[in-house]
């Protein structure tokens, strides 16, 4: 199965003359057993296009057509060529209040459209066993619904909400504190879709993923790639990574 390497850039950069050099400079690169995905802004996307690189949206609505303003749909994405997008970043889930119930429809009308979902979940805080119910509540909730025919182009990007590098006091997440969200994750998904599938379902992680770190997050047993903020905003950096999840 081969690794992605996602890139969300957020709200970055400030102009699409820098959204086309940064792309360009990423784009050069050519991977054997990695998918690199960039998920740039929306309204960069037309502009960015190259055989290497797969796109990525930050976002999708949950309807195909009609009256919801300033709301971008799944077949409009679909139509300029984007193939997976993110659903339930926490800078969508305490930023903009989003629930698990809204996600669960993100992440059924993208797959019922074709689009392949990274679905990001993970804990805001690690304080004490808690949040391993809250971490349960996020899956089912988010995937409730989901049929296993599209578990195929179901991601997990485990993303525990501290380890984020712009975080208020950041920590960095330990391998051992991923390989037990791994297991953990995989057991949920077990519960809801079955062994086969489980098993089968790639997790990535993502948190303060950097070149110096990248390969010991890449290595830990069960994850098959990251999901990458600021380092994918320079190209050296993110150039690096991928290298790495070439290498492990
Ligand atoms: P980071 O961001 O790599 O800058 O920690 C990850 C993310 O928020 O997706």
């Amino acid at each position: 199965m081969k690794k992605i390497i996602a890139a969300n850039w957020k709200m970055n950069p400030k102009t699409v003359k820098e959204a086309k050099i940064l792309f360009q400079k990423v784009s050069k690169i050519k991977s054997r057993k990695t998918d690199i995905v960039i998920a740039p802004p929306f309204v960069y996307i037309p502009f960015l296009k190259s055989k290497n690189v797969k796109i990525g949206s930050q976002d999708v609505f949950i309807q195909n057509a009609g009256p919801y303003t300033g709301e971008v749909s799944p077949s409009m994405l679909k139509s300029v060529g984007v193939k997976y997008v993110i659903v339930g970043h926490s800078e969508r889930r305490l930023g903009r209040g989003e629930s698990n119930e809204l996600i669960n429809k993100k992440i059924k009308s993208s797959l019922e459209s074709g689009l392949k979902v990274i679905a990001v979940v993970g804990e805001t805080e690690r304080n004490s066993d808690e949040f391993w119910k809250f971490l349960k509540k996020q899956i089912k909730e988010s995937l409730r619904g989901v049929k296993r025919k599209y578990a195929k182009n179901l991601i997990i990007a485990y993303e525990p909400v501290w380890a984020i590098s712009t975080s208020k006091n950041r920590k960095k997440a330990s391998p051992q504190d991923i390989f037990e969200a791994t297991i953990f994750i995989r057991r949920t998904l077990l519960d809801i879709f079955g062994r086969k599938t489980a098993l089968a379902t790639r997790i990535l992680y993502g948190g303060s993923v950097e070149p110096q770190n990248a390969k010991d997050f890449l290595e830990i047993e069960g994850i098959s790639g990251a999901l990458v903020g600021g380092s994918s905003l320079d190209a050296e950096k993110f150039k690096k990574i991928i290298k790495a999840a070439e290498q492990v």
